[in-house]
């Protein structure tokens, strides 16, 4: 049987938690505000994560508002069959254009030896004159860098650098050159 002293104190209990619920319940729903990009903040700089989305406060026309982080773009890799096996004899180096993911094209110089097809970005990496075959080195005429056209290291300066690599491959009578947007 309940006793009156029992019931007090079971009604009393249920009054101290509702009001604890009106209290701490709205604290809590007040912490996470929803976020909505364009809708005003007070710090710019300040970041929040809704959803998975994470916006930023800033300054747009004055006011500060929310926008939404932009992502990283993931990159785009593309094998481009650039040139007919047939067109590269062994030792001789081509200089073709390969179409890149994000639009324009790339200048690749491509050289067969006898370790495979090398591919290498055209432009020196001194100040981004292009490169060409020249006895058995790629020469920069622009200031004289010269590069081994095997492997893409310099064979002296002023460039620091190597000629950038890409993944060259061979298959059903061409050759394929891999690039991506970034
Ligand atoms: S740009 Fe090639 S050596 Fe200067």
């Amino acid at each position: 049987m309940i006793d009156k002293k029992s019931s007090r104190r079971a009604f009393f209990s249920a009054t101290v938690a509702s009001f604890a619920w009106l209290i701490v319940g709205d604290r809590a729903s007040a912490a996470t505000p929803a976020i909505k990009a364009g809708m005003p903040c007070k710090v710019k700089g300040r970041k929040r994560k809704v959803n998975g989305v994470t916006f930023v406060c800033r300054n747009a026309k004055g006011k500060l508002v929310w926008r939404r982080k932009p992502g990283k773009a993931a990159a785009k890799i593309v094998a481009v069959r650039v040139l007919e096996s047939s067109a590269l004899d062994l030792g001789s180096t081509k200089v073709v254009d390969v179409p890149a993911p994000n639009g324009g094209t790339t200048g690749v110089v491509l050289t067969r030896t006898d370790a495979g097809i090398t591919a290498l970005r055209v432009n020196c990496t001194h100040q981004g004159f292009p490169v060409g075959r020249v006895g058995a080195v790629l020469e920069c005429e622009l200031h004289g860098s010269r590069f081994n056209p095997e492997t893409g290291a310099v064979i002296n300066g002023p460039a620091a650098r190597p000629l950038t690599r890409y993944e060259a491959t061979e298959t059903n009578g061409g050759i394929y050159v891999t690039v991506t947007s970034n």
